[in-house]
């Protein structure tokens, strides 16, 4: 499958714009600590169901792909044909020398576009936390119309209810969350099914974390034809 895109500029939004240059100025720190930090078993096990569902030589799409390891790396030492989007300038430079083979996209995830039908897996890990939350509808109804039908998304969101300013290795930062049970109707009101989902509380019995998600694409029946022809 070929994917289309359109790349619709730089983020405006002061909340957006607080990450990406975020992202752009711990591009080193952080980095360096994503790709030597021990991968938690709960993430490569969720990864691993993620690419038990692809076909082989998929076409998948990374959204908030960053320096391109491990996630996108990972991706496409597995064979498979990846499209990488960011936002931070920083992050994708990475991305471009640790993964040349990638097509990498500098957008706004919540602006970017791509003809339906260009993916047989998404990937948005820890990404989606970093939008303002009334933009995660469009979001999901873009992922459903970007997957092939039956195809796979791997998906983490932040579960709290409402925006967090905080700093990340120094520098401001913005995450936003809804609480679970509403992202889940979210993403069924925008046609994913959801295969299975995990909640990490970031305090034991808390209501606030981190849920890992796997929804999938499931066809919409043909509406039966009715009358004569
Ligand atoms: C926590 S990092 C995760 C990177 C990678 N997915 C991983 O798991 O290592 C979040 C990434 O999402 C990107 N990002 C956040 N909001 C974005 C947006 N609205 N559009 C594009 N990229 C965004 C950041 O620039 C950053 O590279």
């Amino acid at each position: 499958m070929q994917a289309g895109y359109q790349l619709r500029g730089v983020a405006v939004d002061p909340r957006k714009s607080v990450v990406q240059r975020a992202y752009d100025q711990v591009v080193d720190t952080w980095g360096q600590a994503r790709r030597t930090a021990a991968i938690s078993t709960r993430e490569s096990t969720w990864v691993e169901r993620f690419h038990s569902a692809l076909p082989s030589g998929a076409s998948v799409l990374d959204l908030g792909c960053g320096s391109g390891a491990p996630i996108l790396l990972d991706v496409l030492r597995r064979g498979h044909r990846v499209v990488g989007v960011d936002f931070s300038r920083e992050q994708l430079l990475g991305a471009r020398i640790r993964c040349p083979q990638a097509l990498l996209v500098q957008a706004d995830i919540g602006e970017v576009e791509f003809a339906a039908s260009s993916f047989d897996g998404i990937i948005a890990y820890d990404s989606l936390w970093h939008l303002p939350r009334d933009e995660h509808p469009r979001v999901f109804d873009g992922i459903r119309r970007w997957l092939a039908g039956g195809g796979t998304a791997l998906l983490t969101l932040a579960v709290g209810n409402g925006a967090l300013f905080t700093d990340l290795m120094g520098a401001p930062v913005f995450y936003d969350a809804w609480p679970e049970a509403t992202s889940l109707r979210m993403l069924g009101d925008a046609g994913l099914s959801v295969v299975g989902h995990h909640f990490q509380p970031v305090e034991e019995g808390g209501a606030e974390g981190h849920l890992i998600i796997l929804v999938a694409n499931t066809p919409i029946a043909a509406p039966h034809a009715t009358g004569t022809t």
